[in-house]
């Protein structure tokens, strides 16, 4: 079926984990059960059909190198799982735009303003041929994600959208790329077995069994740069709204809620740890109370859920599907256009698999 070729915007924790994801599992069987993928044949591809063509990030310490010893360079501090061969893609600058907070410029030997020239990201994208960019910006970096998203218009590339700013989820942007005849998948990507799926799934097991829920909150601490950069408030208000409405939205009525990141601990490097709590009430009128702690490494989380999203886009390219993918957004993604259990998210991607569902 040919090659995947991905490009990748932000080569952090999580390009790293998603690059080791497919050499990990390049030479498995068909018949292997990957722990975290929907299947190891999806529609076709083999995770081995993904190639890495080119990256971009803004970090003295990243650009210039190739890939695959870019995302072992620190301040990357994510669990080395799998070795990766030299990959012959050199990490190029791109602009920052507002991709790195103000707190965090002196870490990246940067004085607040200065940056490596860029290059032209379009450019490199057309050259390399991409099928699809994939950003992993900090959280808090709008201006730069729609600069990418654009790039990804210009250069004839699908865009997945793994943070929480939104572009998928905003018709404005869904319809620019369904007028370019491009694929596009987001927003904000959802761990195997992270806060939100845990939180959604004890709501939905309240709900299910004629609790009514209260009140809840989901505290979230870690110690990378994520963390780091999300230990000011303003750059978080869309991974709140993301966070938030993925759990309130199984909800038919309101109630007061807490969600999102709490702290930076440094020494929890790629660790996350989260703590949720919900109030019920059951039969009677009496109270019920759940307190959960999920202790987790953080990244290599959403890389095997990344992994099918990008097949899934490689299959929407193959078939000429234009705009959001909403089955494959809604597995996948906190904040896809449209929201809809997991079960039955899963149940859409399997009908778009299969070719039964459009998109
Ligand atoms: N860990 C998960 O499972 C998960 C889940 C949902 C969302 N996310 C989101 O994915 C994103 C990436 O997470 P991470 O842990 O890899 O973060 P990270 O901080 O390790 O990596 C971000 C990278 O982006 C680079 N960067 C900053 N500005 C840039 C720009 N303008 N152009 C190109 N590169 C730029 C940084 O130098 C850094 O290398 C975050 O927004 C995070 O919230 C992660």
């Amino acid at each position: 079926m040919g090659s995947i070729k991905v490009a990748v915007t932000g080569v952090g924790n999580c390009a790293s984990s998603l690059i080791q994801g497919v050499y990990f599992y390049r030479d498995v069987s068909d018949e292997t059960d990957i722990p975290g993928l929907m299947h190891p044949v999806f529609g076709g591809y083999r995770i081995r059909d993904i190639e890495f063509v080119a990256a971009f990030d803004v970090d003295p310490r990243k650009i210039g190198k190739d890939l695959a010893e870019a995302i072992f360079t620190p301040p990357n501090c994510t669990v080395k799982f799998s070795d990766v061969p030299k990959l012959g893609v050199k990490v190029q600058p791109g602009p920052i735009l507002d991709g790195v907070a103000s707190h965090m410029w002196k870490a990246f030997g940067l004085e607040e303003g200065e940056e490596v020239e860029p290059v032209n990201v379009a450019d490199v994208l057309r050259e390399s041929g991409a099928d699809m960019l994939i950003s992993y910006l900090p959280v808090g970096s709008g201006k730069a994600t729609e600069f990418y998203a654009n790039e990804a218009l210009r250069a004839g590339c699908g865009f997945i959208n793994a943070i929480p700013e939104f572009i998928a989820s905003d018709p404005v942007w869904a319809k620019r790329f369904e007028d370019a005849n491009l694929p596009l998948a987001g927003d904000d990507i959802k761990s195997q077995i992270g806060a939100t799926i845990l939180h959604r799934t004890l709501v939905n097991l309240l709900e299910s069994r004629g609790v009514k829920v209260e009140e809840t909150y989901q505290l979230n601490i870690g110690g990378n740069t994520d963390f780091l950069n999300m230990t000011v408030e303003e750059r978080l208000s869309r991974k709140r709204i993301s966070k938030t409405e993925a759990v309130t939205s199984l909800l038919p009525y309101e109630i007061p809620v807490r969600i999102g990141p709490s702290d930076y601990v440094s020494f929890l490097k790629d660790r996350k740890i989260c703590y949720i709590y919900i109030k019920g009430r059951k039969f009677g009128d009496v109270p019920v109370y759940i307190d959960v702690k999920l202790n987790v490494e953080d990244s290599p989380n959403s890389a095997g859920v990344m992994i099918d999203v990008i097949r899934a886009m490689k299959l929407a390219l193959d078939r000429g599907i234009k705009g959001v993918l909403t089955s494959i957004s809604a597995y996948a993604f906190k904040h896809p256009p449209i929201q809809v259990p997991d079960n039955i998210a899963r149940q859409w991607v399997e009908e778009f698999i299969e070719g039964k569902r459009e998109r």
